[in-house]
């Protein structure tokens, strides 16, 4: 952790070459050419990738996520192998439920290396050591790496939200993983 003015920055070592840091404004254009690469593989799992990924857009989403971390909401990351962003994992906190939302995405050539589930355990980690008692992490039913992940991770399924989030044109089923900190 170090300072940028009255903003406290963040950024781990994963390992291996790969680290986890803060989402700054350098970071707007590389994560939107690594979605628009990945496009359809995100669009399977993320509602937010049936968006039409401008750099108007990501830029708004940005600086949205970067007010929210300045305000001790959120803590947008993006994953890197050496210098190159290859994906993103990111807490979401909710302070009046004293809970928070994890998320993750990678590149399609990096899946399956244990990368996300590195990024993922440090935000376990940074949620515990802020007090958070409870996580959630929420996918598609069908997305069986993103459900191996999340019980790779100790996480339990504890229930299904039916027609929980739209698909592009569809509405599928979600399943909540939850962990007690
Ligand atoms: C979901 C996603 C992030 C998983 O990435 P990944 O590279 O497979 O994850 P990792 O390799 O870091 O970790 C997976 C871990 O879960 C374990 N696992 C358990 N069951 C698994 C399964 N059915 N498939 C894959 N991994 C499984 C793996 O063994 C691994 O643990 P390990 O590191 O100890 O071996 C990736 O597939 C992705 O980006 N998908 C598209 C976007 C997406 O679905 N995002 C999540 C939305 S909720």
């Amino acid at each position: 952790m170090h300072s940028v003015g009255t903003v406290t920055a963040f950024g781990r070592d994963l390992g291996d070459g790969y680290t986890l840091t803060l989402r700054d404004l350098t970071t707007i254009e590389p994560v939107l050419a690594l979605v628009h690469a990945n496009r359809d593989r995100l669009r399977a799992a993320e509602p937010w990738a049936w968006g039409p990924q401008t750099l108007d857009g990501a830029t708004l989403h940005t600086e949205r996520l970067l007010g929210q971390f300045a305000m001790d909401r959120a803590l947008p990351c993006v994953i890197r192998a050496d210098d190159r962003i290859v994906g993103a994992a990111s807490l979401s906190f909710d302070p009046y439920l004293g809970q928070a939302s994890l998320g993750y995405w990678v590149d399609a050539g990096l899946e399956g290396r244990g990368v996300v589930r590195r990024a993922a355990t440090v935000l376990v980690e940074v949620a515990r050591a802020r007090g958070t008692a409870r996580l959630e992490i929420r996918t598609a039913v069908d997305n069986t790496r993103s459900r191996g992940l999340a019980e790779r991770l100790g996480f339990t399924h504890e229930g299904t939200l039916r027609s929980g989030m739209p698909l592009g044109p569809n509405r599928v089923d979600v399943a909540v993983y939850g962990r007690v900190l």
